[in-house]
């Protein structure tokens, strides 16, 4: 891989944004890391080089067949200046996994961590320390062999971002409104709903669209054949608390496998807090609803971390959860999580690193 990292300074740094307004992945820093594959080189020239538009040519095969795959993370500065980064062993665990579905080759994951350290070290003083607000890292990868032939691209460059952000939801963490998706559908198993590729985000754009005419955030997809389970909420996990057991589905295959919903699996363990990941569907959580034992739902991830769902409109039906109001578990699974991952308690899990 030629692992040294080159960095060429920019020599006109912008000014930085007002952290009270970051909104999410508005801003960018100054430099950002890019890196090349060829079959014969493999993956080489790892760089750190001034934030610029790309040149690409527009036969880039990514332009055309959508061979894109990315990832989401954060990191933390602390009250003591150390920077902190959650979990990143996970997520280019799983940049791994969706190279492999998207016939991308695949990168050594520790390396990509170091380039990621490398990175946010060279744009440290970005990172707002504002409370609710992290550094965004956007690792991405295209193809950019110019050839309009449909098949893998033999050329990918792979390319890291930052972003400083704030809450993903300007109104706050307030429970919001999902439209329970029945038209379209997110992905199927055998399609390609596990892997972070661009592709998965294009295609759901539609029905968030169709759920904001009907008043609602986000869109509660269902599973693409019987459209009678629940998969995810618009980009993010979902999860029940139905008669104290804390429930979310079972990954199976056309389900992204979140960071964030792991992390949320292992505190509730740990609070021995009752939670199963298993097949849930409308009908059930309709029932659970009538018969009073809905306690709480929320969309979880790395962007918003924990969004709690106030009311789910399916057809005719109306669920009204928590009468509108954040739970008491979402709103401790919120503050913990976002706790660790700034070091402002003990990470007892080892998650974060420096
Ligand atoms: C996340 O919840 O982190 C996501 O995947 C959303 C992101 C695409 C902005």
């Amino acid at each position: 891989m030629g692992s040294q990292i080159s960095i060429e300074r920019n020599q006109n740094p912008k000014p930085k944004p007002d952290q009270s307004h970051l909104g999410f992945g508005k801003y960018f820093t100054d430099h950002m890391f890019l890196m090349d594959y060829t079959k014969e080189e493999g993956w080489h020239e790892p760089r750190i080089v001034p934030y610029a538009p790309l040149m690409l040519d527009p036969s880039a095969m990514v332009f055309h067949y959508g061979q894109a795959v990315f990832e989401g993370l954060k990191a933390y500065k602390t009250k003591n200046d150390d920077i902190l980064l959650f979990r990143p062993d996970k997520n280019m665990e799983r940049l791994n996994i969706s190279n492999e579905r998207m016939n991308i080759p695949p990168i050594d994951e520790a390396f990509l961590i170091e380039a990621i350290k490398e990175l946010v070290r060279v744009e440290r003083d970005w990172i707002p320390v504002a409370e609710g607000t992290s550094l965004y890292i956007r690792p991405f990868i295209i193809a950019t062999e110019p050839c309009l032939g449909v098949r893998a691209a033999e050329q990918y460059t792979f390319i890291i971002i930052l972003s400083p952000v704030g809450a993903y939801y300007p109104e706050g963490i307030k429970p919001i409104k999902i439209h329970v998706e029945n038209k379209y559908v997110r992905a199927v198993r055998g399609g390609t709903g596990f892997a972070k590729t661009s592709s998965n985000y294009a295609s759901g754009l539609k029905a968030q669209i169709d759920a904001a005419e009907h008043g609602c955030s986000q869109v509660l997809w269902l599973d693409g054949i019987e459209k009678q389970y629940i998969e995810e909420v618009g980009s993010m996990n979902v999860f029940f608390k139905i008669a104290g057991e804390v429930v979310t589905p079972a990954l199976n295959g056309s389900i992204l496998n979140g960071v964030t919903r792991d992390s949320i699996i292992r505190l509730l363990e740990e609070w021995d807090v009752p939670v199963t990941e298993r097949k849930i569907s409308m009908e059930e959580l309709y029932l659970a609803y009538t018969n009073g034992t809905l306690e709480e739902a929320f969309g979880t991830g790395t962007a918003a971390v924990i969004s709690p769902i106030g009311e789910l409109q399916w057809t005719d039906k109306r669920i009204v959860v928590n009468k509108g109001e954040i739970g008491v578990i979402s709103k401790k699974l919120y503050d913990t999580i976002t706790r660790i991952q700034s070091g402002q308690i003990e990470d007892t899990f080892g998650w974060t690193v420096d």
